[in-house]
């Protein structure tokens, strides 16, 4: 399973990148705005700045909604970088641009998708990438896990490249339920991926070998 880091942020991603496990960086226009990036030329380099730090697979998103626009757009995000991933939204025109990208060889990542219809659109329509947004589906009493598990299942059964890219992720267990059911990649906060390593055992276990290494070691 790949990780992902949901972020603008660049000292966050380079800690992630610097932890060697992250393979990706996901952003969206909201997290673009917290860290204060407005204005075409900004905005671009925020984005090469992102590359710059990780090896591969930053998804970037495109403002326009019709598909003359989105092409534009995707075109001079793909531009920037050859990791650029061109983020597209779960529309009618989405979905022609998805397939103009794939055509063109530009890698895409589907995003705001609540269904497994929409991820079966964006599969047919040859997206690199699908993104079920899980959190927002549990914030509304659905269950974004049943969903991945659902996306999973149709793709295997017609064997669709797109990689199922479970995004919305909110906390630990999210990310573990995605690795057990199968999803291709995981898109999260710092905390979460960082989150990974906290075991009271672990920390309990580490004194003690250090207290018992002490007591024998003594200067
Ligand atoms: C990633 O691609 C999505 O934009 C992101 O995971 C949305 O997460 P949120 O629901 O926490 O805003």
């Amino acid at each position: 399973m790949k990780f992902f880091i949901d972020t603008a942020n660049l000292d966050e991603i380079r800690e992630a990148y610097d932890l060697g496990v992250l393979d990706g960086v996901t952003t969206n226009p909201s997290l673009m705005a917290k860290e204060g990036i407005s204005g075409d030329e900004n905005v671009t380099a925020h984005y090469k700045a992102i590359c710059d730090i990780v090896d591969d697979k930053v998804s970037a998103e495109v403002i326009a909604t019709e598909f003359e626009g989105m092409i534009k757009e995707g075109k001079e995000l793909a531009k920037i970088d050859d990791k650029i991933v061109v983020k597209i939204p779960m529309i009618k025109d989405g979905i022609k641009a998805i397939k103009y990208f794939h055509s063109e060889g530009i890698r895409t990542n589907c995003t705001l998708v609540f269904s497994a219809g929409q991820a079966i659109l964006a599969a047919k329509a040859g997206a690199t990438y699908l993104s079920p947004f899980i959190g927002r589906l549990d914030d509304i009493s659905f269950d974004g896990l049943e969903l991945i598990e659902q996306i999973a299942h149709i793709y295997q059964n017609y064997d669709f490249e797109t990689q199922i890219l479970a995004a919305s992720v909110r906390h630990t267990m999210h990310l573990i339920k995605c690795a057990e059911i199968g999803a291709d990649v995981v898109t999260c906060p710092l905390k979460v991926i960082t989150g990974l390593l906290n075991h009271p055992l672990t920390d309990k276990g580490l004194a003690q070998f250090l207290a018992d290494h002490a007591k024998v070691n003594k200067k």
